[in-house]
């Protein structure tokens, strides 16, 4: 277990090698999403295994590297590439980046993914933004001596993701004529694709996308206060719904197909951003 000390030491560092740049916004990039980062102009590059405790992203589609700067007019620090636990990561480790971002004075997550489409009116291709999620009893980054610094025992879950922020993405999408998706991501570690019946059952649970990313980041992410926009591309519809077997380089093909949309949504987002 990492005590305060630990996220204190690894974010000083971190705010070291920002050599005074101060970053407002946390962004985390999915598989196949990682083309944000192409975006800011004269950007500092810190890799994650230059600064203690962080892992190192192993994932297909996720190169492990922070990169800082300007982007829609906002200070961010992007994640190129996020840890999972089918890694072999605890949840601790997952949503290490997310205290550290939060000790340099980050309050703002926008966090982003690839998922199965388990909504049957929805496309590969589709952007949905997630307005809750189901993690039910897997893993939880919050266990172990509660870090009172970042807050309480029992944190409210009630609005993780914050409506303002929705709302705004979607009038965002709309001056490009998309209409984005609002709806239920459901928590699965992976590795392994979700068998058919599973995903039926998560369909009467009311998940309408599925994936192995992002809740234990966003558990974090409240517990310390963030607000949250949580983006989910379907890159695929979810096992059963469609009659062929599931595979991840159509998951990274799907992000690079969606990546420039994506990428223009998402900086247009951080101009209006209050
Ligand atoms: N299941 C779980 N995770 C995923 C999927 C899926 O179908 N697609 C992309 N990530």
């Amino acid at each position: 277990m990492y005590k305060i000390e630990d996220y204190r030491n690894s974010a000083s560092i971190l705010e070291d090698k920002l050599c005074g740049f101060k970053p407002e916004v946390l962004i985390i990039l999915g598989s196949g999403l990682g083309d944000l980062g192409e975006y800011v102009a004269s950007p500092t590059i810190i890799d994650y295994g230059a600064i203690p405790n962080m892992g190192i992203s192993t994932a297909l589609g996720h190169k492990g590297r922070f990169i800082a700067g300007q982007l829609g007019g906002k200070n961010v620090l992007i994640m190129q590439g996020r840890l999972h636990f089918y890694e072999g990561w605890t949840a601790e480790q997952i949503a290490y980046p997310i205290r550290l971002a939060k000790l340099i004075g980050i309050d703002k997550l926008i966090i982003t993914n690839a998922a199965g489409g388990i909504n049957t009116d929805f496309n590969c291709g589709d952007i949905m933004l997630i307005e809750d999620f189901i993690k039910l009893n897997l893993v939880n980054p919050l266990i172990g001596p509660n870090l009172d610094e970042f807050g309480p025992r029992f944190p409210d879950m009630s609005k993780v993701f914050d409506r303002e922020y929705m709302q705004l993405f979607a009038d965002v999408a709309e001056t490009y004529d998309e209409n984005v998706h609002r709806g239920i991501y459901y928590y699965c570690t992976g590795p392994q694709y979700e068998s058919p019946a599973e995903i039926r059952a998560m369909r009467i649970l009311g998940a309408d996308a599925v994936g192995m990313s992002t809740v234990p980041e966003c558990i974090a992410a409240r517990h310390c206060g963030m607000r949250i926009l949580g983006i989910t591309l379907i890159t695929n519809m979810a096992a059963g719904i469609l009659d062929k077997p599931l595979d991840g380089d159509e998951v990274i093909a799907a992000g690079k197909a969606a990546s420039e949309r994506f990428c223009k949504y998402v900086i247009d987002f951080l101009g209006r951003m209050a």
